[in-house]
């Protein structure tokens, strides 16, 4: 009996669709129709004062809901559009013209983060992407041995979001620790499937967004800073809502808020946060040790149907460096996975690494079953 499946009327569109997408759009949860309600419904009758009833500190209330899935105490979170503008946040509080000026990465890291990386070239830093040996995982010995004294930033991805692969972490903040970096994580797709804490990693920055398994749509990127840093953290890329006293109006020099609201910017995203809060209370309420363990179960299940049926796995066999989503290698997947949304059964396919499929907490055995017999199919018509 999959306790977890509970959950699927919560979710309207498990009723007709096949959702095997959560690594690129999580589902989205019945209430968040309501919450969306609520939001209009507070503009139209509390106009102007919603600000101070709670909306201007939504960065950080909705940040701590956020927190509590990662790890984070209260208020050490707060939110953005995406993960995309948090990266350059943290990247705006260095110095890149110095000695230290190193940053170390993968090359499988997310484009954006390696496009935000390519700009600061044009700004002094010196960027090493360590390149993967086999198009699927970061070696962790040369990501270990890139880290050295003159590296300011190590930012790299949790799972990487082609293959599914899980970076150690761990490993990574101690070496950078050691030689005296820091660690910014993009935990987006694995928060909310595999578990994370980043005060128990000891990272020193971490960001994601809630687009993927934390199902909180579109909008709603999140920024942890470890506190003993807040400090001396003075991002350049900033804005009114990061001030100590914003409605002063004060014409500077700046004075940054004492609390998280420090590492915000300008006008924050007001109905992107209402939209997200039930994605994080629902996976708040499931819990990511239990996602973890259908997850866990789960992939391992799709993996043992695609070996079934000759279709070639792209993504770690071993559990406990692999993520959320099983990648196949089948011919033509592109095709493949339009074919499939036209069966109403969604997944995605990423170049260089395959069909991607994810299933989540709420997703039945049988929908997996289903999917993999529909891909052997369509790829047996040719
Ligand atoms: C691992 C990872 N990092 C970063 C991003 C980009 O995030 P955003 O669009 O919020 O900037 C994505 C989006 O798919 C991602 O998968």
């Amino acid at each position: 009996m999959d306790e977890l499946l509970r959950w699927r009327p919560e979710f309207p569109i498990l009723a007709n669709t096949v959702y095997l997408i959560s690594h690129s759009l999580g589902a989205m949860p019945r209430r968040t129709r309501d919450c969306l309600m609520e939001y209009a419904e507070t503009w139209e009758s509390r106009g102007i004062r919603a600000w101070e009833e709670g909306w201007w500190q939504m960065p950080v209330t909705v940040g701590s809901l956020v927190g509590k899935i990662i790890g984070a105490g209260p208020g050490e979170v707060v939110m953005h559009q995406n993960a995309s503008v948090c990266q350059s946040l943290v990247h705006s509080c260095f110095n890149w013209t110095g000695k230290r000026n190193k940053l170390v990465t993968e090359s499988l890291n997310f484009p954006s983060n390696l496009y935000l990386f390519e700009g600061l070239e044009r700004i002094g830093a010196r960027v090493v992407a360590v390149d993967s040996l086999d198009g699927l995982t970061a070696p962790l010995d040369g990501m270990l041995a890139a880290i050295d004294e003159e590296t300011q930033l190590v930012s790299v991805s949790h799972v990487l979001f082609r293959s599914s692969a899980i970076q150690d972490l761990r490993a990574i903040v101690e070496r950078a620790h050691e030689v005296g970096a820091k660690v910014m994580a993009d935990l987006y797709q694995s928060a909310g499937t595999v578990p994370v804490d980043v005060r128990d990693l000891g990272l020193d920055f971490a960001t994601g967004g809630s687009v993927k398994w934390l199902c909180g749509g579109p909008g709603a990127g999140y920024l942890y800073v470890r506190r003993d840093l807040w400090p001396e953290m003075r991002p350049a890329a900033t804005g009114w809502a990061a001030h100590k006293n914003p409605f002063a109006f004060d014409r500077g020099p700046m004075e940054y808020a004492e609390d998280a609201m420090r590492f915000t910017n300008g006008t924050p995203n007001v109905p992107a946060m209402y939209a997200a809060k039930p994605g994080y209370e629902i996976i708040g309420e499931v819990g990511v040790a239990n996602i973890r363990r259908k997850s866990i179960r789960q992939t391992e299940l799709l993996i043992g149907l695609a070996d079934e049926a000759g279709l070639r796995v792209n993504c770690p066999r071993e559990a406990a460096t692999r993520g959320g989503t099983v990648t196949l290698d089948a011919p033509e997947g592109k095709a493949v996975t339009a074919e499939l949304a036209r069966r109403e059964i969604l997944v995605d396919y990423r170049p260089g690494a395959g069909i991607r499929i994810a299933p989540h907490f709420y997703s039945a055995d049988e929908e997996l079953e289903l999917a993999i017999r529909e891909i052997r199919k369509i790829v047996d018509a040719g």
